[in-house]
């Protein structure tokens, strides 16, 4: 199936290696059992994987592309849960809701990313994105950092479900602007809270200089980034689409 859905995505504008990540990506979502425990909150996962399946066999490149985007989406689940007291909290720094990074940072990560990794979302929702990562580069440990409680529990369920091991995802319910990043050396985010507050702005702040602890080298994929500014000279921008922005620390 994997070289069928390779062929079948060629006259799309992806470099070869994504190309090959992204059937692996397809074939994965293809061949997933039924999602018995996640139905509740995945009520058209069904109708939308019947969707893509039938744009497998069929021959047009951008149906494939779109049936397997709303499948991801669906997935990825758009409007995360919060109790009271999470959106109190979320609110003092404007945390942003959860919309989905999209498959571009998981298909680009493939160069960054060695069994050695230590990988973290902060602002995971339900983890899709981390889950992903492991799936197709299979590493140490990926941590995911989420205000919501409720993001976090269908993301334990979400991880047995795509079977990514227990040992690889460590998951923390809480508040980034609390947390002390260390010891991690592919970080992804996709603005968890807005720089225009002061809390937002202590945060990008506190996690530049972080940054500048540690010795290894880091990666940084940033959606929608508002780190840039923050970073200091020994971070360099290598990739920029208006979306998705990377950088490494020299
Ligand atoms: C734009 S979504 C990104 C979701 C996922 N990382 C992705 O890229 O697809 C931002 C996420 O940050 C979470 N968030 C917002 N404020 C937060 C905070 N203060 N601490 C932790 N997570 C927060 C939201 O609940 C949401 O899941």
């Amino acid at each position: 199936m994997h070289d069928r859905i390779k062929d079948l995505l060629s006259p799309l504008e992806y470099d070869e290696a994504e190309r090959r990540q992204l059937a692996r990506l397809m074939v994965c979502f293809a061949e997933l059992p039924k999602p018995t425990e996640l139905l509740e909150h995945l009520p058209e996962f069904e109708a939308h994987r019947e969707a893509f399946l039938n744009a497998i066999e069929g021959t047009d490149a951008e149906a494939l592309e779109e049936r397997f985007l709303e499948l991801y989406a669906n997935v990825h689940m758009h409007e995360a849960r919060y109790t009271d007291e999470e959106r109190k909290q979320m609110d003092l720094a404007g945390g942003y809701w959860s919309h989905a990074g999209g498959l571009s940072p998981i298909l680009k990560a493939s160069a960054w990313i060695s069994p050695a990794t230590v990988s973290a979302d902060l602002g995971a929702g339900n983890g899709l994105q981390g889950l992903l990562l492991q799936h197709l580069y299979p590493h140490q440990l990926t941590i995911q950092y989420e205000i919501s409680s409720e993001m976090i529990k269908i993301g334990h369920k979400l991880q047995e479900w795509i079977g990514i091991p227990e040992e690889r995802v460590e998951w923390i319910v809480g508040d980034v602007c609390d947390q002390v990043f260390e010891d991690i050396d592919f970080y992804y985010l996709y603005r968890p809270v807005r720089p225009d507050t002061e809390r937002g702005e202590a945060f990008y702040e506190n996690l530049a200089e972080m940054l500048d602890w540690g010795e290894r080298p880091v990666v940084i994929f940033s959606i929608a980034d508002c780190l840039k500014k923050f970073l200091s000279r020994r971070f360099k921008e290598f990739y920029n689409d208006g979306h998705l922005t990377c950088f490494t620390s020299t």
